[in-house]
């Protein structure tokens, strides 16, 4: 019995007879020849059959089959350098096939569809050459993601996502009748990790987050998937050290073991190269000005108005796509106006109207791909602010607690799974990024 092998092991079976299993993504035929392209998952593989030497009835076979058919071809592995697929290089001598089954006519074909055409047929795009490379992009990052904070000993904690309360504003939430009384979608683990660290240091929660996110960007999901690390005895600085080392593993370790898909995707990967700490630090107030500057040397009037940002608001898509594309590695932009943060944190020493917040901008236009901050660890300030914000005292007595048994200076951030991935992917709308994204206008399939 021949082995049956991956595609991406295909390399260490030159000479050998082996079975591959898989869908049809291809077919070329010159009348002696026909050239199965399958793929199986792994990989991408051509299968050779040879006029004279499969049985007739097989090369007919092999001649009529539709795309995404799903079969199991056995024959023999040959190097050949010109032999395409991923990995390239290998290709297989087909001897025998079984037909699982004949697909009928495949609606998404190697030709432009429209976007809302693929998002309508998700559950088939995904197949696509594409679509496989930017999840296998993105199954690497979570990797690295749990790679990297296990070994710099942070715990992993699973925070609730039916809550009781807001944490990033009260206009994106998503409610939920819970028998009987009123809760909310996570829109972010945090403030239970808030809890956790004292009990465990340093933990991270990753799980899906829910907002009801009016806005139709290229930047936003309703649910989306995000890592939240945060720290014990931990500032700022401290933070951003953290960040920088750990942003640069996920990338290292994509280049590394994702060139193929990263290739498929055309990414220029020296792009991300540069990669490495120490990322550059700007102020809110140095940001604004450099945000100034571009505006100040647009001729078109309708960007300009788009640019224009006061002193006090929050950086919108377009600024901060202005911004990075000055930047050759991500930016920490530091020290953003109070009121245009959320409610927790800490503010800075001598200047209450600016807090010890911190966003990751990714460089080439994409923009923040985290956000984190030092939090408030004083109780009183903590009730001031909860009052300020308009907050309701009673859901949120538990998380002041926090400030009345041996409260520590503490920090931590939320990484974005999509938007990281839609960097490092080099592409330019995050709905890619997840097999099944939930969107303001699609919850189906
Ligand atoms: O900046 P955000 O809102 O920060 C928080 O939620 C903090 N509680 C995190 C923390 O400190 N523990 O969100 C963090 C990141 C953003 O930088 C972005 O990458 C991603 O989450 N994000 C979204 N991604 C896709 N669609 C959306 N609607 C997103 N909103 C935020
Ligand atoms: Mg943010």
């Amino acid at each position: 019995m021949p082995q049956t092998i991956r595609i991406e092991d295909i390399s260490h079976h030159d000479g050998q007879r082996v079975t591959l299993q898989g869908w049809v993504y291809n077919r070329t035929d010159t009348g002696k020849l026909v050239f199965l392209w399958i793929r199986d998952g792994t990989g991408f593989a051509q299968c050779v059959f040879f006029r004279g030497n499969v049985a007739p009835e097989l090369f007919e076979a092999a001649q009529s089959l539709a795309q995404e058919s799903s079969v199991v071809i056995t024959g023999t592995v040959r190097q050949d350098d010109r032999a395409p697929g991923i990995p390239g290089g290998f290709e297989l001598g087909a001897e025998e096939m079984e037909i699982l089954q004949r697909a009928e006519e495949f609606p998404i074909q190697p030709k432009e569809h429209g976007v809302e055409f693929l998002m309508e047929n998700r559950h088939l795009w995904i197949r696509s050459q594409r679509q496989w490379a930017v999840l296998r992009v993105r199954a690497t990052v979570i990797r690295a993601i749990r790679d990297w904070l296990e070994a710099n000993g942070f715990v992993n904690m699973d925070t609730p996502i039916i809550t009781p309360a807001a944490c990033e504003g009260t206009t994106t939430l998503f409610e939920t009748d819970y028998f009987g009384e009123l809760a909310y979608l996570a829109q972010s683990g945090q403030l239970y990790n808030e809890a956790n660290i004292y009990a465990l240091g340093r933990v991270y929660c990753f799980g899906p987050t829910f907002r009801a996110e009016k806005s139709k960007t290229r930047r936003h999901l309703t649910e989306f998937w995000m890592v939240e690390p945060e720290a014990a005895f931990c500032d700022m600085d401290q933070l951003m050290e953290i960040e920088e080392e750990f942003v640069s593993h996920i990338v290292r370790t994509c280049l590394d073991e994702r060139a193929e898909e990263l290739k498929v995707l055309g990414r220029d990967t020296s792009r991300l190269e540069n990669v490495t700490p120490p990322f550059p630090r700007i102020s809110y107030d140095e940001s604004l000005k450099i945000v100034a500057e571009i505006r100040e040397a647009t001729a078109d009037p309708e960007r300009r108005e788009l640019l224009e940002l006061e002193w006090g608001s929050d950086f919108g898509s377009p600024h901060e796509t202005e911004l990075t594309e000055r930047f050759a590695k991500p930016v920490f932009v530091y020290g953003y106006p109070t009121r245009a943060k959320a409610f927790y944190m800490e503010p800075w020493p001598g200047r209450p109207e600016v807090s010890k917040s911190v966003d990751l901008l990714a460089p080439e236009g994409y923009g923040e791909i985290t956000g984190g901050s030092e939090r408030i660890s004083d109780l009183n300030l903590l009730l001031q602010r909860l009052d300020e914000w308009g907050l309701p005292r009673d859901a949120f007595e538990w998380y002041v607690d926090l400030r009345r048994y041996g409260s520590v200076p503490h920090s931590g951030f939320g990484l974005g799974v999509e938007r990281t991935v839609t960097w490092i992917c080099g592409i330019d709308h995050l709905r890619e990024t997840i097999a099944f994204p939930r969107t303001l206008t699609r919850v189906y399939p």
